[in-house]
């Protein structure tokens, strides 16, 4: 880690959102790690809200309590609130996307999308900062189509079936990290806090 790189610990269970969020920001002079409180990611409740901020906000305050009065209280804390919102079934699943992907799967959304002309899509990421007494926000949207079947190991989640419409024909699940985090919801939503957080890309 460079002296003058910025430590972030991310709170949040999704080893997969740590690694892509780690990998983006490294450009930008921040070292990201996962958020482990006595060596496991802190369980933090979800409350059932329809707005993704609100999440976010949640879960800022439950990780600032769970490290307060210990030596991370003074780095920075990252949450991230995402979601897949398919227009066909009225933004479903949305935020509750990580509950039905281990309920019904990806098999499950494409038998409910069999048949269906309107695959229209999109990912979106909200994300909180809290750093040195106030919070950063940002969003970031990814728009695409759902697949008529799942292709690609790479990614996580919904990725072997959601296409972006800024790549040509590939499913998140064929792209490489890079290519996922330069067009990702969660890629942009990165960018913006970075420049939010008025570091120099190097
Ligand atoms: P969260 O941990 O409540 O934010 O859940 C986010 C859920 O949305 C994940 O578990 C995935 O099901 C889905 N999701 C969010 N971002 C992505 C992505 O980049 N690729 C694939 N699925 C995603």
């Amino acid at each position: 880690m460079g002296s003058d790189s910025v430590n972030i610990l991310f709170a949040s269970g999704n080893t997969h959102k740590v690694s892509e969020a780690s990998n983006f920001l490294k450009q930008f002079g921040f070292n990201v790690s996962q958020l482990l409180i006595g060596g496991k990611p802190p369980d933090l409740i979800e409350p059932q809200a329809e707005l993704l901020e609100e999440i976010v906000q949640s879960k800022i305050s439950q990780a600032r309590e769970l490290v307060s009065g210990t030596k991370m209280e003074e780095y920075p804390i990252m949450v991230e609130d995402s979601g897949l919102f398919i227009d066909h079934l009225a933004g479903f699943p949305g935020p509750y996307s990580s509950f039905v992907e281990t309920k019904i799967g990806l098999d499950g959304i494409l038998r409910l999308m069999e048949g269906v002309s309107n695959r229209e899509a999109h990912y979106r990421a909200s994300l909180g900062v809290y750093i040195s007494g106030s919070m950063i926000f940002s969003e970031g949207t990814c728009r695409g189509k759902i697949s008529n079947k799942a292709a690609g190991n790479n990614g996580f989640g919904y990725d072997p079936i959601f296409i972006p419409h800024e790549l040509n024909g590939r499913t998140c699940g064929q792209l490489t990290p890079d290519e996922k985090s330069l067009i990702s919801h969660r890629g942009k939503a990165l960018k913006e806090v970075s420049k939010l957080l008025n570091l120099p890309s190097k």
